[in-house]
């Protein structure tokens, strides 16, 4: 398939395919339900939009009782580098006392996860983890690492299963790579 990116033609070439995702997710949970076992509960936070789809997929794996949540981030670039973040959407109300795993797309640059994590810290919980779909170990400019990884991946930009270019292209059931055609 390609695409028009600011007037540049991009192929858009699978990185990971649905089966690799499945088999990947498949592994991630097994890990998840050894760490947590199957008595307390969980708290699944959700980063709006692009970890819809891998979280999907991924709390159907998972074998203990969940509470699931959703949270939105927004950054607004400014003419800095470090720009500004901001939560849009309130963090769930009654975090106190549990156990919470943050659900993520991607850690690119760190900066959203590292925002939401100092804001995670004043509700109390009784543990946080990160579990994210893709790392961009080169990207990093915060020192910080999930806890959970799906695959880690060059610093090229990526989209589909819940990665977006503008919003769009959410929907593709695979992670692709966009190059230059
Ligand atoms: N693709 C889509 N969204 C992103 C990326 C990416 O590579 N990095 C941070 N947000
Ligand atoms: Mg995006």
């Amino acid at each position: 398939m390609q695409i028009q990116v600011n007037n540049t033609l991009m192929n858009v070439k699978v990185l990971f395919s649905e089966s690799d995702i499945r088999e990947r997710i498949k592994q991630l949970s097994e890990q998840i339900n050894l760490d947590y076992g199957t008595e307390n509960t969980l708290v699944i936070l959700i980063v709006l939009h692009g970890a819809l789809i891998f979280a999907s997929d991924l709390v159907r794996n998972l074998a203990m009782p969940t509470e699931i949540e959703t949270v939105r981030i927004k950054s607004y670039e400014g003419t800095t580098s470090s720009g500004n973040i901001n939560l849009v959407t309130p963090l769930p109300k009654d975090l106190v006392g549990k156990h919470v795993l943050v659900i993520e797309d991607i850690v690119d640059t760190g900066r959203s996860i590292n925002f939401l994590l100092n804001e995670l810290k004043k509700s109390n919980t009784k543990s946080i983890k990160v579990c994210s779909l893709l790392d961009k170990p080169e990207a990093h400019e915060y020192p910080l690492k999930a806890d959970y990884i799906g695959f880690q991946i060059a610093k090229n930009f990526v989209i589909g299963y819940g990665l977006d270019l503008d919003g769009k292209y959410r929907n593709l059931p695979y992670v692709a790579d966009l190059i230059k055609a």
